[in-house]
């Protein structure tokens, strides 16, 4: 059976209480219930991780070596920061899907730059918490149909 790493970075553990007006209401407990109920549909097994860290974030991508077969990430505001994110998923070059609640290229310019999306499959944006739900689906899809 496949399994992916789904890894929510900072802020996001205050979903549903934080600029509800940009993220919506739902919380991340249950963006995580709606993640595993679409991994259960798709038949595949999700370890679900989030940090305001971004060592930790770091460490958790590359505990995915030869334990995941794909990553399912919304780096939060690292997207537009980090490095050494973006080095972590290139360096165990696990295919990747990044995730965002909000359409990053319609707001601040200082959001539209992902240091994450050139390591990335590619990027699902701006359908709030059914991002991750499309980007599970578009993971999983790649992976059976590179490996069939
Ligand atoms: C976000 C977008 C980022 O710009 C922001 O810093 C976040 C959330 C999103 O899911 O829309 O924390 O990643």
């Amino acid at each position: 059976m496949l399994s992916l790493q789904v890894i929510h970075g900072p802020n996001l553990n205050l979903l549903g209480r934080r600029e509800p007006s940009v993220y919506g209401h739902a919380t991340l407990d249950s963006i995580n219930q709606m993640i595993q109920g679409e991994a259960r549909q798709l038949d595949v097994a999700v370890e679900l991780f989030q940090s305001n860290h971004e060592g930790a974030l770091v460490d958790c991508i590359q505990a995915t070596w030869q334990q995941h077969q794909g990553l399912l990430i919304n780096p939060g505001a690292y997207t537009h920061t980090s490095v050494a994110i973006r080095d972590a998923i290139a360096a165990v070059a696990i295919p990747t899907v990044e995730v965002h609640l909000s359409n990053i290229h319609q707001r601040e310019v200082f959001r539209h730059h992902s240091y994450v999306a050139p390591v990335a499959i590619g990027q699902i944006c701006g359908f709030g918490a059914d991002s991750y739900r499309l980007g599970l689906q578009a993971l999983v899809s790649y992976l059976r149909s590179r490996d069939s």
